[in-house]
């Protein structure tokens, strides 16, 4: 709801749990008087500008009529340079017919609509629901003719406030862009935490959390794609505010391309956030009557941590952002064969995968890299979607036919952002690759970039693909993009808009995408960049889920997903079980545990599941079997992260469905502590007076972990590494050491479920539990009455 005071001219976005105030100055700025917990809508609101009343030496005043009025001090929606405020500014434009670069703007206009405005060739959030409202506030230039329409939209239900900006050039000379944020947000306190995901290729997602000082500091990315390094997201949180108590805000932005956070705190102890398109090497010129749109910033505020704030960003993704069809849709259970074969299959191999996979319960089969000809390895056919016919002699429509038959859905891994050398494309096109004029381009993974701000290229790709699909009648596309810009340059634009081209590039992807989203509406597309290179919500909104790392081992895709939570609910990241050893960190995790990381996400499998013992192959259809009975909760359901007391190098989530009745909970061990401590897992956010069941998912070990131990248990000796062990550990589920407590609501809560005590080289009985190193558990917990 937005509630607008005309007297004052005061603007006041409620949702459920926040409020967000601004007004109007007398010198016809826009402030920003509050954002936090909700307030009533009063007359008084005016009373939130705590300003400063006394003259400030060295401050630049406003203008003469007010000496205390200074841009400097006060939290504005809109930073410009020039007049005054000497932070780092959301918006700089330098206006041609002077050269000047000075801005002032000032209130003229607000609208109230129900639906939100439409951002053209953008991403953006789905119109909110009944009841909720946009606000557009128009700002003009107190003496150029360029107008800023600020769009705000208020999810309340989910606790979210959008914001976005169009800068309107009205006058007949070019007005050029230079820097422009999709908001600023000034707030009144310098105490907050910085919290961001870092990375690098097999390492996304890292948490960083660390204190702001005095000064700038900023997140970003230049490489084109929005990128592992720095995702598009930060959180401000008070100092102290944990998963479940404190106050803090988040901010991500629609946008899959170079962006940039900062924030800065200024000596009057105000801290300043702006969110956009990064300004490195942008430029972008308005002729007469052209507009600039700027991607939507989504922004959140929870008092109830970090948890809350992530639960409404997962609500707004899963129900306003992601593609309508796939909205409550359950996700497939996929096998994909790259870490099956690589480059290195044909027919034959693919369809004993594809059968294996159909007998264990897998539903989507998925054929990776190294379809189409003169694909043998990444160093060339890249830009030509031609079947190898040596590999699949029938084409793509035979072993489509052939998989479909089997009962599976059949899934296509494509890269068309980008060419080889090697590629009759190229041969063809060498104009639609990105290469700096006269240059020798630098290549990441042997590849060019194609020029996708060429609407030609756009169209190829459109018809190419599009073929691709038909034939191959997929139910699924796995959108690859495995290379950050370089030598960037278009053949296609005139000099004056080289400065525009990595926007460029994002809006002709995007225009590409609308396109293909409009004719295979039903087709499921995954997103994926060397893994989470570009995973954000401006992918979100045409590709329901991405793969979030090409790690695939189980401990470390903990912290990868544990970070990606922040911002991402789990319906959007693909988790795969794989083989062992870990292809990326030669890392042996047990099965069990592979699995149970991957049901905190889209599960599947990637590995040769014609190679599977027989253990594995029990197991995994166990596994399948369980993923399949509680997917709507595992990939729907609220997920909260949960904090172990002492347990650093233990992580838990939990995942609860919308009645609170049902959730299942996970626990993740990294290495095991000798003689540990004793854990309890905490359950928060069910139902207080609720009596629950607690019952461990049921998992097996493979005997041979414990070596000659093993008979400890057993009735008959079996020679370590003998061969009846080699039988016995393939043949034999050893289950693990069952849990079941039954527990009210707020006794699973605040004392939270006594975890059995840990193996310590003592006994092994019914109360002790062996976790292990990389060891996992699920708890799957019902309420009774
Ligand atoms: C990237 C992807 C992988 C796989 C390969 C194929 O690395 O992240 O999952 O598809 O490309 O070349």
């Amino acid at each position: 709801m937005i509630a607008v005071n005309n007297d004052e001219q005061i603007f006041h976005l409620q949702t459920l749990n926040s409020s967000y105030v601004v007004q109007v100055s007398d010198a016809g700025h826009l402030l920003n008087l509050y954002y936090g917990q909700r307030l009533e809508h009063r007359d008084n609101l005016s009373i939130l500008d705590h300003s400063y009343q006394v003259k400030l030496g060295s401050t630049t005043a406003y203008s003469s009529e007010d000496e205390r009025y200074c841009l400097e001090t006060r939290k504005q929606e809109v930073s410009t340079s020039g007049k005054g405020d000497y932070r780092e500014s959301s918006l700089h434009l330098i206006y041609t017919d002077d050269g000047s670069s000075t801005s002032d703007f000032v209130f003229d206009r607000y609208e109230l609509n129900s639906n939100k405005p439409c951002l053209d060739g953008l991403p953006q959030t789905h119109s909110p629901a009944d009841g909720d409202q946009s606000l557009t506030i128009v700002l003009r230039e107190k003496i150029k003719p360029v107008e800023l329409h600020l769009h705000y939209t208020c999810f309340a239900r989910q606790d979210v406030i959008c914001r976005s900006m169009e800068i309107i050039n009205l006058g007949s000379t070019p007005v050029v862009v230079d820097k422009a944020c999709s908001m600023n947000l000034d707030l009144s306190s310098p105490a907050f935490d910085a919290l961001h995901l870092t990375g690098k290729w097999i390492a996304e997602g890292q948490l960083q959390r660390h204190a702001l000082y005095k000064g700038v500091f900023s997140i970003g990315s230049n490489r084109g794609v929005s990128s592992a390094t720095h995702n598009p997201f930060m959180a401000l949180a008070k100092p102290g505010c944990g998963e479940m108590t404190g106050d803090c805000y988040g901010f991500s932005l629609i946008y899959s391309g170079n962006h940039k956070i900062t924030t800065e705190v200024s000596p009057y102890d105000q801290t300043r956030i702006m969110l956009g398109i990064s300004d490195f090497d942008f430029r972008w010129s308005l002729a007469e009557g052209e507009r600039f749109t700027c991607p939507e910033a989504v922004m959140t505020f929870s008092h109830q941590g970090l948890g809350k704030m992530s639960n409404n960003f997962h609500r707004i993704i899963k129900t306003h952002l992601i593609p309508q069809p796939w909205q409550n849709k359950a996700r497939p259970i996929q096998a994909n064969n790259w870490e099956a074969t690589y480059f290195n299959f044909d027919e034959g191999k693919l369809m004993k995968l594809a059968r294996k996979a159909k007998d264990l319960g897998v539903e989507l089969f998925v054929l990776d890299d190294g379809w189409f000809s003169n694909r043998n390895d990444e160093t060339s056919g890249l830009g030509n979607y031609v079947e190898d016919k040596k590999k699949l002699p029938g084409g793509l429509a035979r072993i489509s036919r052939k998989i479909r038959q089997q009962g599976l859905q059949f899934g296509l891994w494509v890269e068309p952002e980008m060419v080889s050398e090697d590629s009759d494309l190229f041969r063809q096109h060498p104009e639609w690759a990105v290469i700096s004029p006269k240059r020798q381009p630098s290549l990441g993974r042997r590849q060019l970039l194609l020029d996708m701000s060429n609407p030609e290229v756009i169209d190829y790709l459109y018809q190419q693909l599009a073929d691709v699909f038909r034939r191959a009648e997929v139910s699924y596309v796995k959108w690859d993009h495995n290379r950050n810009f370089s030598d960037v340059y278009s053949n296609h634009l005139p000099p004056g808009q080289q400065s525009g081209f990595y926007h460029r590039y994002v809006l002709g992807l995007y225009r590409l995408l609308f396109k293909l989203k409009e004719t295979f509406g039903e087709v499921l597309f995954e997103n994926c960049s060397s893994g989470g290179n570009r995973f954000d919500l401006g992918m979100t909104f045409f590709m329901p889920q991405t793969w979030t790392s090409d790690n695939t081992d189980a401990y470390e895709r903990v912290a990868i997903q544990q970070g990606f939570s922040l911002l991402y609910p789990q319906c959007c990241m693909s988790a795969h079980v794989s083989g062992h050893p870990s292809h990326q960190m030669l890392r042996h995790t047990p099965i069990e545990s592979r699995f149970n990381v991957s049901c905190f996400g889209l599960s599947g499998y990637q590995l040769d599941l014609t190679k599977l013992t027989t253990f594995e192959e029990k197991v995994i259809m166990k596994q399948i079997r369980f993923y399949k009975q509680h997917r709507t909760l595992l990939q729907q359901g609220d997920f909260y992260r949960l904090a172990i007391d002492g347990g650093n190098q233990q992580t838990a989530w939990i995942v609860v469905n919308d009645d609170k009745t049902e959730a299942v909970a996970g626990f993740f061990q990294g290495l095991q502590q000798a003689n540990p401590t004793l854990k309890t897992l905490k359950l928060p956010m069910l139902n207080t007076d609720g009596l629950y069941q607690v019952t461990s998912r049921e998992q097996f070990h493979n005997i041979r972990q414990f070596g000659d131990l093993v008979n400890e248990e057993l009735p008959v000796n079996i020679k370590d590494r003998g061969i009846l062990h080699g039988i016995v550990a393939n043949r034999v589920l050893h289950p693990s050491k069952n849990e079941t407590y039954t527990l009210y609501g707020d006794q699973l809560q605040h004392l939270g479920i006594p975890l059995k005590s840990q193996f310590t080289g003592t006994e092994m009985s019914e109360q002790v539990s062996h976790i292990g190193d990389f060891g996992t558990r699920l708890f799957h917990i019902r309420q009774l009455q």
